[in-house]
């Protein structure tokens, strides 16, 4: 991968993974990526995970051709990118660590060493010369841990955006990006929407060419659409018109209730209605759609006097990424006593512009031709 004529990628692809961070799939796998500027002092930027310190050291001496690296420089603390740090450390012996004062805090912890004799500590706006590349560092902290920094050079104008901008997925599998850096954003940074644009608003000031991010390919194409995404899902704001319909079923009615739901707003017009299982499709990609488009309907039974578990799962990952800007319609079901609804509601009590749909669509056990009188008129209430 050629990035600029004095920059190696080091990276590696991970195949062998089962769920990123514990919790997510990730079919085509993932990448962590780190690279090497070389110049009259040379700096590698990040490490990799835990798995692939081998193939890394391996990456990077090869970048070096016998040289020796001069600094480590780590933007997160995050395992997937800092595991090989204390290896690096004992490997290349002169090499200093350079990083935040919250990073080494966290570095001690992981490694019973902060390195304090061999280290550089750095703030908003610090920079490092490595000869005609000079590197200035960006403070963005909770994108996505509070240490984080990202880095300028502004002799490339690259900016190494540590999580921002990356993407489920190894480099060697061809996908959209924006599907799988959406899912990944709001998976995994959905909550600090303010610091994105905080970070967002620091990048203004940067004539930026290309981004190197610590997951995802480097981005040197078309950089204002990407960026104009990152803008749209860290104000919450919609970025694609449509309507999803997210629902649990256990015998099958609220299901049905859900396909005619579907098939109204589609005869209605409606651009696009994504349908989702909560039990059985993926969540992430769930909570992904509820934050794309701006109507959804939230389609469940209750049990045990409450929402059914998987869509109690899901409005709280929902919240947990503070909800806001959205219209909800509800379905609910219940053979003698349906409070989904209601709980649905009180859940989003203290969330930033939620409203509901007049439409309250209550099924009792099977779906009834009131019912369907609803169901019609909830779709029209969405369109
Ligand atoms: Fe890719 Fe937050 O670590």
């Amino acid at each position: 991968m050629f990035i600029s004529n004095d920059v190696k990628y080091v990276g590696v692809n991970d195949k062998e993974i089962d769920l990123f961070e514990g919790q997510y799939i990730v079919p085509n796998g993932m990448a962590y990526n780190s690279y090497v500027i070389l110049d009259d002092k040379i700096a590698v930027m990040d490490s990799v995970d835990a798995n692939f310190g081998d193939e890394w050291i391996a990456n990077v001496k090869g970048a070096l051709s016998g040289k020796q690296p001069d600094y480590l420089i780590v933007q997160h603390m995050e395992p997937d990118h800092s595991a090989n740090v204390a290896r690096f450390m004992a490997e290349f012996e002169s090499a200093k660590v350079v990083s935040s004062d919250k990073a080494f805090v966290i570095m001690k912890q992981f490694f019973g060493d902060d390195f304090s004799e061999r280290r550089v500590i750095v703030k908003e706006g610090d920079t490092l010369s490595l000869g005609k590349h000079n590197l200035t560092f960006v403070t963005a902290p909770m994108v996505h841990w509070p240490e984080v920094i990202v880095t300028y050079d502004s002799c490339d104008k690259t900016l190494y955006s540590a999580d921002a901008f990356g993407k489920f997925g190894a480099l060697d599998c061809d996908e959209d990006w924006t599907c799988e850096a959406r899912r990944y954003y709001i998976g995994i940074v959905g909550k600090y929407g303010m610091q994105v644009q905080k970070l967002l608003e620091k990048a203004k000031g940067l004539d930026i060419k290309t981004i190197c991010p610590l997951h995802g390919p480097v981005l040197t194409e078309n950089l204002e659409y990407h960026i104009n995404l990152y803008n749209i899902w860290s104000s919450y704001g919609v970025e694609s018109e449509g309507v999803v319909i997210a629902y649990t079923s256990v015998y099958g009615n609220t299901k049905k209730a859900v396909n005619l739901l579907a098939e109204e707003l589609t005869k209605l017009g409606c651009p696009k209605v994504t349908v989702t299982d909560l039990a059985r499709d993926d969540m992430a990609e769930a909570v992904e759609d509820a934050f794309r488009y701006g109507k959804i309907v939230l389609a469940t039974t209750t049990y045990n006097g409450d929402i059914f578990p998987f869509m109690r799962e899901f409005v709280n990952e929902l919240l947990e990424r503070g909800y806001q800007n959205r219209k909800i319609g509800i379905i609910e079901n219940g053979s003698w006593a349906p409070v989904a609804g209601r709980k649905i509601k009180q859940a989003f009590e203290n969330s930033k512009n939620i409203t509901f749909t007049d439409t309250v669509v209550t099924i009792r056990s099977a779906v009834t031709e009131e019912n369907k009188t609803q169901i019609s008129n909830l779709a029209k209430e969405l369109i």
